[in-house]
């Protein structure tokens, strides 16, 4: 049976009790990270949680742990469930109170809940390349918090799949800002394009990773913001996301192929190199 982690305990998933009057699930008052494991060990748990404390203190959440309690009672969490690829959901929502959208800290103790879930890796997806839509970014413009309010995504998302295609590209007017649960790359005349990490995307670990990749190939990169017509044009396009991986986006979906209509050969390139890195764990 599945180990949930609650607070600082550990407990069998059927046993796990939860107040309808958490703030996260009347609100959608907290946070949340989503982080890999590959052979039972972590990737870039350091970097989520990290990302995690900074997401909660940009809404004024206090977290009971600091990053090495955190580090901890994720090792734990992985000691006590016996599944070896996958990744971690966790949530740290404001706590418990009777219905109110003034929130008092010195009434409420922060909820941490966290578990994980057998995955395994996107292969086929990750070599055949997928297909996306274009989509109107109707998001709150905080998106740099990684905050449960994931309406906007889920409807941009649950279209795209609606629609027989597998992200939804987010664009503000002209201006592409990240998928509904990714982030995006364009390939264009030798260089590398993505959306600066300002408050209107989630500077994505993967992200980081790939940027990390292509300093290390040579790759010459611009954070900088990219148009429709842009991305439209561009040579290779490709998302990036935790679960997901890097997946080469080949077609949007009503505009046409992207460059070849076939997964890119720098996405490739960074493929291998994030695959190295796996590996290497
Ligand atoms: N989402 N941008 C958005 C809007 C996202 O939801 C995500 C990931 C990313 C990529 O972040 P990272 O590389 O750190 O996973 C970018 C997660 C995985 C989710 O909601 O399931």
């Amino acid at each position: 049976m599945k180990k949930f982690l609650v607070n600082d305990t550990f407990i069998d998933e059927k046993e796990v009790q939860l107040s309808i009057y958490d703030r996260g699930y009347q609100f959608g008052d907290g946070v949340y990270e989503v982080i890999r494991f590959y052979d039972g060990k972590y990737f870039k748990l350091k970097e989520h949680l990290i990302r995690y404390i900074e997401s909660a203190e940009k809404i004024d959440i206090d977290t009971e742990f600091d990053l090495e309690q955190l580090e901890m009672l994720f090792n734990e969490l992985l000691e006590q469930n016996s599944i070896e690829n996958g990744y971690v959901y966790t949530q740290l929502t404001r706590g418990n109170a009777p219905r109110s959208h003034i929130y008092n800290k010195e009434e409420l103790k922060p909820q941490l809940i966290a578990y994980v879930e057998a995955a395994t890796r996107p292969i086929s997806l990750m070599q055949s390349g997928a297909t996306a839509i274009l989509h109107e970014d109707e998001r709150w413009t905080k998106c740099d918090i990684k905050s449960l309010n994931l309406l906007g995504s889920v409807l941009a998302k649950t279209k795209a799949h609606k629609e027989g295609a597998f992200e939804a590209i987010l664009h503000r007017g002209d201006i592409v800002t990240e998928g509904s649960v990714s982030n995006v790359f364009v390939y264009k005349n030798n260089k590398l394009y993505t959306s600066p990490a300002d408050n209107f995307i989630l500077n994505g670990i993967t992200r980081l990773t790939i940027l990390d990749i292509a300093k290390e190939l040579g790759v010459d990169v611009e954070e900088t913001s990219i148009t429709v017509d842009f991305l439209l044009s561009s040579d290779e396009v490709f998302t990036s996301a935790t679960v997901s991986e890097i997946t080469p986006i080949i077609e949007i979906k009503d505009k046409g192929l992207i460059g070849s209509g076939k997964p890119g050969e720098v996405t490739k390139l960074i493929q291998a190199k994030y695959d190295e890195k796996i590996k290497q764990l």
